[in-house]
Protein backbone atom coordinates (compact mmCIF):
# COMPACT_ATOMS: atom_id res chain seq x y z
CA UNK A 1 0.00 0.00 0.00
CA UNK A 2 3.12 2.60 0.94
CA UNK A 3 4.30 1.84 -2.39
CA UNK A 4 1.61 2.22 -4.36
CA UNK A 5 0.61 5.61 -6.12
CA UNK A 6 -3.07 6.40 -7.33
CA UNK A 7 -3.67 8.64 -10.14
CA UNK A 8 -7.33 10.47 -10.39
CA UNK A 9 -7.64 11.69 -13.85
CA UNK A 10 -11.22 13.55 -14.19
CA UNK A 11 -11.73 13.93 -18.20
CA UNK A 12 -13.50 16.60 -18.91
CA UNK A 13 -11.77 18.64 -16.45
CA UNK A 14 -13.19 22.35 -17.03
CA UNK A 15 -16.96 20.81 -17.62
CA UNK A 16 -19.70 21.99 -14.91
CA UNK A 17 -19.60 18.92 -13.01
CA UNK A 18 -15.67 18.44 -12.57
CA UNK A 19 -15.53 22.37 -10.71
CA UNK A 20 -19.24 21.78 -9.02
CA UNK A 21 -18.58 18.42 -7.57
CA UNK A 22 -15.63 16.68 -8.40
CA UNK A 23 -12.83 18.97 -7.54
CA UNK A 24 -14.22 19.93 -4.34
CA UNK A 25 -15.04 16.39 -3.17
CA UNK A 26 -11.27 15.25 -4.05
CA UNK A 27 -10.31 18.28 -1.59
CA UNK A 28 -13.26 17.59 0.78
CA UNK A 29 -11.16 13.69 1.21
CA UNK A 30 -7.74 15.20 1.38
CA UNK A 31 -8.16 17.36 3.90
CA UNK A 32 -10.09 14.91 6.11
CA UNK A 33 -6.93 12.38 5.09
CA UNK A 34 -9.03 10.32 3.42
CA UNK A 35 -6.81 9.43 0.32
CA UNK A 36 -3.83 7.57 -0.13
CA UNK A 37 -0.16 8.94 1.22
CA UNK A 38 0.61 9.30 -2.83
CA UNK A 39 -1.91 10.47 -5.30
CA UNK A 40 -1.96 13.17 -7.70
CA UNK A 41 -4.99 14.80 -9.45
CA UNK A 42 -4.64 15.26 -13.35
CA UNK A 43 -7.30 17.16 -15.21
CA UNK A 44 -7.93 16.15 -18.97
CA UNK A 45 -9.49 18.63 -21.44
CA UNK A 46 -8.78 20.24 -24.88
CA UNK A 47 -8.44 23.18 -24.09
CA UNK A 48 -5.24 24.51 -23.61
CA UNK A 49 -4.04 25.18 -19.60
CA UNK A 50 -0.90 25.54 -18.16
CA UNK A 51 -1.09 23.68 -14.67
CA UNK A 52 -1.13 27.16 -12.43
CA UNK A 53 -3.91 28.03 -14.77
CA UNK A 54 -5.55 24.88 -13.99
CA UNK A 55 -4.61 24.92 -10.31
CA UNK A 56 -6.56 28.66 -10.34
CA UNK A 57 -9.64 27.13 -11.78
CA UNK A 58 -9.87 24.35 -9.08
CA UNK A 59 -8.91 26.96 -6.36
CA UNK A 60 -11.98 28.83 -7.44
CA UNK A 61 -13.92 25.60 -6.86
CA UNK A 62 -12.51 25.19 -3.36
CA UNK A 63 -14.21 26.10 0.10
CA UNK A 64 -13.24 25.55 3.74
CA UNK A 65 -17.08 24.17 4.43
CA UNK A 66 -15.40 21.55 6.64
CA UNK A 67 -13.44 22.79 9.60
CA UNK A 68 -13.31 26.38 9.44
CA UNK A 69 -11.27 26.90 12.41
CA UNK A 70 -8.08 25.23 11.35
CA UNK A 71 -5.15 25.50 8.54
CA UNK A 72 -7.68 25.52 5.52
CA UNK A 73 -5.96 27.49 3.21
CA UNK A 74 -2.86 25.84 4.02
CA UNK A 75 -4.28 22.62 3.05
CA UNK A 76 -5.36 23.97 -0.38
CA UNK A 77 -2.13 25.17 -0.99
CA UNK A 78 -1.10 21.57 -0.69
CA UNK A 79 -3.61 19.91 -2.59
CA UNK A 80 -3.29 22.41 -5.12
CA UNK A 81 0.31 21.30 -5.86
CA UNK A 82 -0.74 17.61 -6.24
CA UNK A 83 -3.27 18.95 -9.14
CA UNK A 84 -1.90 18.72 -12.91
CA UNK A 85 -3.25 19.35 -16.31
CA UNK A 86 -2.91 18.08 -19.78
CA UNK A 87 -4.20 19.11 -22.80
CA UNK A 88 -5.59 16.47 -25.11
CA UNK A 89 -8.38 15.52 -27.78
CA UNK A 90 -10.72 12.84 -26.51
CA UNK A 91 -9.96 10.96 -28.67
CA UNK A 92 -6.43 10.57 -29.33
CA UNK A 93 -4.43 7.67 -28.12
CA UNK A 94 -1.00 10.05 -29.07
CA UNK A 95 -2.47 12.33 -27.07
CA UNK A 96 -3.75 9.72 -23.86
CA UNK A 97 -0.26 8.29 -24.36
CA UNK A 98 1.62 11.60 -23.40
CA UNK A 99 -0.78 11.68 -20.89
CA UNK A 100 0.52 7.68 -19.68
CA UNK A 101 4.29 9.17 -19.62
CA UNK A 102 3.33 12.25 -17.47
CA UNK A 103 1.39 9.79 -15.12
CA UNK A 104 4.27 7.71 -14.96
CA UNK A 105 6.85 10.73 -13.91
CA UNK A 106 4.96 11.08 -11.20
CA UNK A 107 4.40 7.50 -9.92
CA UNK A 108 8.13 7.68 -9.31
CA UNK A 109 8.33 3.88 -10.08
CA UNK A 110 5.68 2.76 -7.28
CA UNK A 111 2.73 0.50 -7.92
CA UNK A 112 0.33 2.51 -10.41
CA UNK A 113 -3.38 2.94 -9.85
CA UNK A 114 -5.32 4.73 -12.23
CA UNK A 115 -8.71 6.00 -11.47
CA UNK A 116 -10.76 7.91 -14.57
CA UNK A 117 -13.27 10.12 -13.60
CA UNK A 118 -15.56 10.67 -17.43
CA UNK A 119 -17.18 13.97 -17.07
CA UNK A 120 -17.73 14.25 -20.39
CA UNK A 121 -21.36 13.73 -22.70
CA UNK A 122 -21.96 10.24 -23.15
CA UNK A 123 -21.36 10.47 -26.91
CA UNK A 124 -17.99 10.38 -26.24
CA UNK A 125 -17.46 7.83 -23.45
CA UNK A 126 -16.66 5.18 -26.01
CA UNK A 127 -13.45 6.80 -27.69
CA UNK A 128 -12.15 8.30 -24.32
CA UNK A 129 -12.30 4.46 -22.68
CA UNK A 130 -10.74 3.43 -25.59
CA UNK A 131 -7.63 5.74 -25.86
CA UNK A 132 -7.22 5.96 -22.32
CA UNK A 133 -7.37 2.05 -21.38
CA UNK A 134 -4.97 1.16 -24.86
CA UNK A 135 -2.53 4.08 -24.22
CA UNK A 136 -2.59 5.44 -20.28
CA UNK A 137 -4.42 2.95 -18.19
CA UNK A 138 -1.94 1.04 -15.21
CA UNK A 139 0.80 -1.00 -16.38
CA UNK A 140 1.35 -2.90 -12.74
CA UNK A 141 -1.70 -1.49 -10.83
CA UNK A 142 -5.27 -1.54 -11.50
CA UNK A 143 -7.38 0.99 -13.63
CA UNK A 144 -10.62 1.96 -12.53
CA UNK A 145 -13.20 4.01 -14.74
CA UNK A 146 -16.03 6.85 -13.46
CA UNK A 147 -19.42 6.94 -15.71
CA UNK A 148 -22.04 9.11 -14.83
CA UNK A 149 -25.50 8.75 -16.38
CA UNK A 150 -26.81 9.58 -19.05
CA UNK A 151 -26.37 5.84 -20.05
CA UNK A 152 -28.04 5.64 -23.12
CA UNK A 153 -31.54 6.57 -23.57
CA UNK A 154 -33.79 3.19 -23.40
CA UNK A 155 -32.69 -0.32 -22.80
CA UNK A 156 -31.13 -0.73 -26.26
CA UNK A 157 -28.81 2.36 -26.12
CA UNK A 158 -27.76 1.15 -22.82
CA UNK A 159 -27.12 -2.43 -23.49
CA UNK A 160 -24.98 -1.17 -26.74
CA UNK A 161 -22.91 1.21 -24.06
CA UNK A 162 -22.53 -1.74 -21.88
CA UNK A 163 -21.43 -3.44 -24.93
CA UNK A 164 -18.86 -1.08 -26.34
CA UNK A 165 -17.20 0.15 -23.19
CA UNK A 166 -16.73 -3.84 -22.23
CA UNK A 167 -14.60 -4.39 -25.39
CA UNK A 168 -11.91 -2.20 -23.65
CA UNK A 169 -12.70 -2.98 -19.92
CA UNK A 170 -14.52 -5.50 -17.23
CA UNK A 171 -17.44 -5.21 -15.48
CA UNK A 172 -15.36 -4.77 -12.24
CA UNK A 173 -13.53 -1.93 -13.43
CA UNK A 174 -16.67 0.37 -14.51
CA UNK A 175 -17.89 2.08 -11.35
CA UNK A 176 -21.24 3.84 -12.92
CA UNK A 177 -22.25 6.43 -10.06
CA UNK A 178 -26.12 7.30 -9.55
CA UNK A 179 -24.90 9.76 -6.62
CA UNK A 180 -28.04 9.33 -4.76
CA UNK A 181 -26.34 6.48 -3.48
CA UNK A 182 -24.00 7.93 -2.41
CA UNK A 183 -26.57 10.67 -0.01
CA UNK A 184 -26.21 10.18 3.77
CA UNK A 185 -29.91 9.45 4.25
CA UNK A 186 -29.71 6.85 1.71
CA UNK A 187 -26.85 5.15 2.91
CA UNK A 188 -28.75 4.98 6.25
CA UNK A 189 -31.93 2.90 4.64
CA UNK A 190 -30.59 0.05 5.33
CA UNK A 191 -29.23 0.70 9.03
CA UNK A 192 -32.92 2.26 9.59
CA UNK A 193 -35.00 -0.61 8.33
CA UNK A 194 -32.74 -3.86 9.21
CA UNK A 195 -31.12 -2.70 12.81
CA UNK A 196 -34.30 -1.41 14.12
CA UNK A 197 -36.77 -4.32 15.31
CA UNK A 198 -39.85 -1.67 15.42
CA UNK A 199 -39.39 -1.11 11.69
CA UNK A 200 -37.47 -4.16 10.46
CA UNK A 201 -40.82 -6.59 10.98
CA UNK A 202 -43.42 -3.81 9.63
CA UNK A 203 -41.15 -3.74 6.23
CA UNK A 204 -44.14 -5.75 4.25
CA UNK A 205 -47.36 -5.39 3.11
CA UNK A 206 -48.56 -6.50 5.70
CA UNK A 207 -47.91 -3.00 7.32
CA UNK A 208 -47.10 -0.81 4.82
CA UNK A 209 -50.06 0.72 2.83
CA UNK A 210 -48.18 2.59 0.14
CA UNK A 211 -44.37 4.39 -0.08
CA UNK A 212 -44.03 7.41 -1.72
CA UNK A 213 -40.17 8.34 -3.30
CA UNK A 214 -40.28 12.40 -3.99
CA UNK A 215 -38.19 14.28 -5.81
CA UNK A 216 -38.52 18.34 -6.20
CA UNK A 217 -36.74 21.35 -7.61
CA UNK A 218 -37.62 24.80 -7.23
CA UNK A 219 -36.03 25.53 -10.12
CA UNK A 220 -36.27 24.67 -14.31
CA UNK A 221 -33.32 23.62 -16.38
CA UNK A 222 -31.76 26.56 -16.89
CA UNK A 223 -29.45 26.37 -19.60
CA UNK A 224 -28.98 22.57 -19.37
CA UNK A 225 -32.02 22.32 -21.64
CA UNK A 226 -29.73 20.88 -24.43
CA UNK A 227 -29.08 17.84 -22.33
CA UNK A 228 -32.46 17.35 -20.71
CA UNK A 229 -35.02 18.12 -24.07
CA UNK A 230 -33.45 14.76 -25.50
CA UNK A 231 -33.73 12.92 -22.14
CA UNK A 232 -36.99 14.16 -19.69
CA UNK A 233 -37.83 14.16 -15.84
CA UNK A 234 -38.13 10.22 -16.38
CA UNK A 235 -34.75 9.06 -17.64
CA UNK A 236 -33.25 11.97 -15.56
CA UNK A 237 -34.79 11.49 -11.68
CA UNK A 238 -36.77 8.52 -11.51
CA UNK A 239 -35.21 5.63 -14.01
CA UNK A 240 -31.60 6.15 -11.63
CA UNK A 241 -32.14 8.42 -8.62
CA UNK A 242 -35.75 7.33 -7.51
CA UNK A 243 -35.60 4.09 -8.36
CA UNK A 244 -32.27 3.42 -7.02
CA UNK A 245 -33.46 4.16 -3.81
CA UNK A 246 -36.78 2.06 -3.96
CA UNK A 247 -34.70 -1.17 -4.50
CA UNK A 248 -32.63 -0.15 -1.26
CA UNK A 249 -35.95 -0.14 0.18
CA UNK A 250 -37.82 -2.38 -0.75
CA UNK A 251 -35.04 -6.03 -1.42
CA UNK A 252 -34.72 -8.60 0.67
CA UNK A 253 -32.33 -8.66 3.40
CA UNK A 254 -28.69 -9.37 1.65
CA UNK A 255 -26.71 -11.84 2.57
CA UNK A 256 -23.99 -9.65 4.20
CA UNK A 257 -23.64 -5.65 3.18
CA UNK A 258 -20.78 -7.10 0.24
CA UNK A 259 -20.75 -5.31 -3.11
CA UNK A 260 -22.41 -8.22 -4.48
CA UNK A 261 -24.38 -9.48 -2.39
CA UNK A 262 -26.57 -6.34 -2.23
CA UNK A 263 -26.46 -5.89 -5.15
CA UNK A 264 -27.92 -9.20 -5.98
CA UNK A 265 -30.90 -8.80 -3.99
CA UNK A 266 -31.35 -4.79 -5.63
CA UNK A 267 -31.79 -6.68 -9.02
CA UNK A 268 -33.90 -9.27 -7.82
CA UNK A 269 -36.32 -7.01 -6.11
CA UNK A 270 -36.27 -4.61 -9.28
CA UNK A 271 -36.98 -7.59 -11.84
CA UNK A 272 -39.91 -8.66 -9.99
CA UNK A 273 -41.22 -5.07 -10.72
CA UNK A 274 -43.73 -5.07 -13.68
CA UNK A 275 -42.76 -2.44 -16.32
CA UNK A 276 -44.52 0.88 -15.92
CA UNK A 277 -48.09 0.86 -17.56
CA UNK A 278 -48.74 4.31 -19.54
CA UNK A 279 -52.09 4.44 -17.97
CA UNK A 280 -49.93 4.61 -14.11
CA UNK A 281 -47.92 7.71 -15.42
CA UNK A 282 -48.78 11.35 -15.43
CA UNK A 283 -46.41 13.20 -17.12
CA UNK A 284 -46.23 17.20 -17.00
CA UNK A 285 -44.34 20.50 -17.99
CA UNK A 286 -43.82 24.28 -16.75
CA UNK A 287 -45.34 27.41 -18.02
CA UNK A 288 -44.20 30.55 -17.45
CA UNK A 289 -45.69 32.83 -14.21
CA UNK A 290 -45.56 35.69 -12.44
CA UNK A 291 -45.31 36.05 -8.93
CA UNK A 292 -44.33 39.33 -6.73
CA UNK A 293 -43.90 40.98 -10.16
CA UNK A 294 -41.17 38.14 -11.61
CA UNK A 295 -42.08 36.64 -14.54
CA UNK A 296 -40.50 33.23 -14.57
CA UNK A 297 -39.73 31.15 -17.73
CA UNK A 298 -41.60 28.60 -19.40
CA UNK A 299 -39.71 25.37 -20.11
CA UNK A 300 -40.12 26.64 -23.73
CA UNK A 301 -38.89 29.51 -23.15
CA UNK A 302 -35.28 28.65 -22.86
CA UNK A 303 -33.32 28.71 -25.62
CA UNK A 304 -31.81 25.54 -25.54
CA UNK A 305 -35.18 24.24 -25.96
CA UNK A 306 -36.55 23.37 -29.33
CA UNK A 307 -40.06 25.34 -29.57
CA UNK A 308 -43.31 22.90 -28.94
CA UNK A 309 -41.11 20.90 -26.76
CA UNK A 310 -43.16 17.74 -25.16
CA UNK A 311 -40.92 16.65 -23.28
CA UNK A 312 -41.81 15.95 -19.38
CA UNK A 313 -40.13 18.06 -16.66
CA UNK A 314 -42.59 16.67 -14.06
CA UNK A 315 -44.20 12.89 -13.78
CA UNK A 316 -45.81 11.15 -11.34
CA UNK A 317 -45.91 7.30 -11.56
CA UNK A 318 -47.39 4.23 -9.38
CA UNK A 319 -45.29 1.31 -9.64
CA UNK A 320 -45.90 -2.32 -8.33
CA UNK A 321 -43.10 -5.25 -6.74
CA UNK A 322 -44.98 -9.22 -7.65
CA UNK A 323 -43.41 -10.60 -4.86
CA UNK A 324 -44.36 -11.69 -1.63
CA UNK A 325 -43.67 -9.02 0.42
CA UNK A 326 -44.78 -6.28 -1.58
CA UNK A 327 -47.56 -7.90 -3.67
CA UNK A 328 -50.50 -5.30 -3.96
CA UNK A 329 -48.81 -2.14 -2.38
CA UNK A 330 -48.55 1.22 -4.74
CA UNK A 331 -45.05 2.69 -4.77
CA UNK A 332 -45.68 6.12 -5.75
CA UNK A 333 -42.85 8.22 -7.43
CA UNK A 334 -42.92 11.87 -8.77
CA UNK A 335 -40.37 14.00 -9.70
CA UNK A 336 -40.17 17.37 -11.06
CA UNK A 337 -38.62 20.66 -11.89
CA UNK A 338 -39.60 24.57 -11.45
CA UNK A 339 -41.71 23.53 -8.72
CA UNK A 340 -42.67 25.43 -5.40
CA UNK A 341 -39.67 24.25 -3.11
CA UNK A 342 -36.31 21.64 -3.21
CA UNK A 343 -36.88 18.39 -1.83
CA UNK A 344 -36.18 14.82 -1.19
CA UNK A 345 -37.62 12.29 0.94
CA UNK A 346 -39.26 8.58 1.25
CA UNK A 347 -42.79 8.76 2.95
CA UNK A 348 -44.14 5.28 3.83
CA UNK A 349 -47.61 5.25 4.91
CA UNK A 350 -48.81 2.20 7.54
CA UNK A 351 -51.67 0.63 7.49
CA UNK A 352 -54.64 1.51 9.99
CA UNK A 353 -54.79 0.20 13.23
CA UNK A 354 -57.63 -2.88 12.83
CA UNK A 355 -60.73 -1.96 15.37
CA UNK A 356 -58.82 1.35 16.73
CA UNK A 357 -60.83 2.39 19.82
CA UNK A 358 -60.32 6.17 18.60
CA UNK A 359 -61.37 5.82 15.24
CA UNK A 360 -64.13 8.21 16.18
CA UNK A 361 -61.81 10.95 17.53
CA UNK A 362 -60.62 10.79 13.85
CA UNK A 363 -63.82 11.33 12.04
CA UNK A 364 -64.41 10.23 8.67
CA UNK A 365 -61.18 10.29 7.65
CA UNK A 366 -59.30 7.67 8.80
CA UNK A 367 -56.10 8.31 6.93
CA UNK A 368 -55.27 11.39 8.88
CA UNK A 369 -54.79 8.65 11.81
CA UNK A 370 -52.36 6.28 10.41
CA UNK A 371 -48.92 6.45 11.00
CA UNK A 372 -46.49 7.95 8.04
CA UNK A 373 -42.96 7.62 8.44
CA UNK A 374 -40.69 10.27 6.44
CA UNK A 375 -37.23 10.18 5.82
CA UNK A 376 -35.76 13.85 4.26
CA UNK A 377 -33.04 12.95 2.02
CA UNK A 378 -32.27 16.35 1.22
CA UNK A 379 -32.34 19.25 2.22
CA UNK A 380 -32.32 19.40 6.37
CA UNK A 381 -31.50 15.72 6.92
CA UNK A 382 -33.75 14.05 9.10
CA UNK A 383 -36.19 10.93 10.03
CA UNK A 384 -39.84 11.71 11.81
CA UNK A 385 -42.33 9.41 12.68
CA UNK A 386 -45.93 10.79 12.83
CA UNK A 387 -47.89 8.86 15.47
CA UNK A 388 -51.09 9.78 17.52
CA UNK A 389 -51.04 11.56 20.62
CA UNK A 390 -53.33 12.56 23.15
CA UNK A 391 -53.32 16.32 23.08
CA UNK A 392 -52.98 17.17 27.06
CA UNK A 393 -56.01 18.26 28.48
CA UNK A 394 -59.22 17.36 30.08
CA UNK A 395 -60.76 16.21 26.87
CA UNK A 396 -59.71 13.23 25.02
CA UNK A 397 -58.28 14.51 22.15
CA UNK A 398 -56.12 13.16 19.65
CA UNK A 399 -53.64 14.78 17.42
CA UNK A 400 -50.55 13.58 15.31
CA UNK A 401 -47.30 14.55 16.07
CA UNK A 402 -43.80 13.73 15.46
CA UNK A 403 -41.29 11.86 16.51
CA UNK A 404 -38.35 13.59 15.89
CA UNK A 405 -34.78 12.70 14.22
CA UNK A 406 -33.45 16.13 13.04
CA UNK A 407 -30.07 15.63 12.32
CA UNK A 408 -28.84 19.56 12.63
CA UNK A 409 -30.23 18.74 16.35
CA UNK A 410 -28.48 15.41 17.11
CA UNK A 411 -25.27 15.70 14.83
CA UNK A 412 -22.82 18.39 14.97
CA UNK A 413 -20.89 17.09 12.25
CA UNK A 414 -20.99 18.51 8.60
CA UNK A 415 -23.00 15.60 6.17
CA UNK A 416 -20.43 15.28 3.28
CA UNK A 417 -21.32 15.35 -0.21
CA UNK A 418 -22.54 12.69 -2.16
CA UNK A 419 -19.51 12.60 -4.48
CA UNK A 420 -16.73 12.37 -1.41
CA UNK A 421 -18.11 8.80 -0.36
CA UNK A 422 -18.52 7.09 -4.01
CA UNK A 423 -14.82 8.98 -4.94
CA UNK A 424 -13.66 7.42 -1.82
CA UNK A 425 -15.23 3.98 -2.39
CA UNK A 426 -14.25 4.28 -6.27
CA UNK A 427 -10.34 4.85 -5.05
CA UNK A 428 -10.96 1.81 -2.33
CA UNK A 429 -12.67 -0.65 -4.85
CA UNK A 430 -15.67 -1.11 -3.14
CA UNK A 431 -18.42 -1.16 -5.41
CA UNK A 432 -21.72 -1.53 -3.41
CA UNK A 433 -22.95 1.40 -4.02
CA UNK A 434 -21.96 1.39 -7.88
CA UNK A 435 -24.69 0.43 -10.31
CA UNK A 436 -23.71 -3.01 -11.90
CA UNK A 437 -24.86 -3.44 -15.40
CA UNK A 438 -27.57 -6.00 -14.56
CA UNK A 439 -29.55 -3.56 -12.04
CA UNK A 440 -29.33 -1.34 -15.00
CA UNK A 441 -30.45 -3.40 -17.96
CA UNK A 442 -33.28 -4.43 -14.91
CA UNK A 443 -34.11 -0.93 -14.22
CA UNK A 444 -34.28 0.36 -18.19
CA UNK A 445 -36.56 -2.58 -18.80
CA UNK A 446 -38.91 -0.96 -16.21
CA UNK A 447 -39.01 2.27 -17.94
CA UNK A 448 -38.50 1.94 -21.75
CA UNK A 449 -41.90 0.65 -23.00
CA UNK A 450 -43.58 3.72 -21.32
CA UNK A 451 -40.79 5.94 -22.26
CA UNK A 452 -41.59 4.73 -26.33
CA UNK A 453 -45.28 4.88 -25.86
CA UNK A 454 -45.34 8.42 -24.65
CA UNK A 455 -42.87 9.57 -27.36
CA UNK A 456 -45.09 7.59 -30.34
CA UNK A 457 -48.45 8.77 -29.27
CA UNK A 458 -47.14 12.16 -28.41
CA UNK A 459 -48.71 12.23 -25.19
CA UNK A 460 -49.33 15.88 -24.03
CA UNK A 461 -47.84 16.70 -20.60
CA UNK A 462 -50.25 18.64 -18.31
CA UNK A 463 -49.10 22.01 -18.43
CA UNK A 464 -48.42 23.74 -14.56
CA UNK A 465 -46.91 26.77 -13.34
CA UNK A 466 -43.41 27.16 -12.55
CA UNK A 467 -43.47 27.14 -8.66
CA UNK A 468 -46.48 25.27 -8.08
CA UNK A 469 -47.21 21.71 -6.96
CA UNK A 470 -47.24 20.20 -10.39
CA UNK A 471 -50.30 19.38 -12.50
CA UNK A 472 -53.79 18.10 -10.75
CA UNK A 473 -53.26 14.62 -12.44
CA UNK A 474 -50.39 13.33 -9.98
CA UNK A 475 -53.15 13.95 -7.26
CA UNK A 476 -55.88 11.82 -9.32
CA UNK A 477 -53.39 9.08 -9.93
CA UNK A 478 -52.24 8.76 -6.53
CA UNK A 479 -56.57 8.90 -5.88
CA UNK A 480 -56.72 6.16 -8.27
CA UNK A 481 -54.78 4.05 -5.78
CA UNK A 482 -56.09 5.05 -2.39
CA UNK A 483 -53.25 7.46 -1.88
CA UNK A 484 -52.68 10.78 -0.81
CA UNK A 485 -49.31 12.29 -1.19
CA UNK A 486 -47.96 12.81 2.21
CA UNK A 487 -46.30 16.04 1.01
CA UNK A 488 -49.59 18.11 -0.18
CA UNK A 489 -52.07 16.74 2.70
C1 LIG B 1 -28.88 15.06 -11.53
C2 LIG B 1 -29.89 15.51 -12.55
O1 LIG B 1 -28.62 13.70 -11.71
O2 LIG B 1 -29.38 15.27 -10.23
C3 LIG B 1 -30.25 16.97 -12.33
O3 LIG B 1 -29.37 15.33 -13.86
C4 LIG B 1 -30.65 17.21 -10.90
O4 LIG B 1 -31.29 17.34 -13.20
C5 LIG B 1 -29.63 16.63 -9.93
O5 LIG B 1 -30.75 18.62 -10.71
C6 LIG B 1 -30.11 16.71 -8.49
O6 LIG B 1 -29.09 16.34 -7.64
P1 LIG B 1 -29.01 16.91 -6.15
O7 LIG B 1 -27.90 16.16 -5.53
O8 LIG B 1 -28.75 18.37 -6.29
O9 LIG B 1 -30.35 16.64 -5.56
Amino acid sequence: EHDSTVSIIVVGASGDLAKKKIFPALFALYYEDCLPKHFTVFGYARSKMTDAELRDMVSRTLTCRIDKRENCSEKMEQFLKRCFYHSGQYDSEKNFAELGTKLRDHEGGRVSNRLFYLSIPPNIFTEVVKCASNSASSANGWTRVIVEKPFGRDAESSAALTRDLKQYLVEDQIFRIDHYLGKELVENLSVLRFSNLIFEPLWSRQYIRNVQFIFSEDFGTEGRGGYFDNYGIIRDIMQNHLLQILALFAMETPVSLDAEDVRNEKVKVLRSMKPLQLENVVVGQYKSHTKGGVTYPAYTDDKTVPKGSLTPTFAAAALFINNARWDGVPFLMKAGKALHSKIAEIRVQFRHVPGNLFNRSFGTDLDRATNELVIRVQPDEGIYLKINNKVPGLAMRLDRSNLNLHYAARYSKEIPDAYERLLLDAIEGERRLFIRSDELDAAWALFTPVLKELEEKKVMPEFYPYGSRGPVGAHYLAARHNVQWGDIS
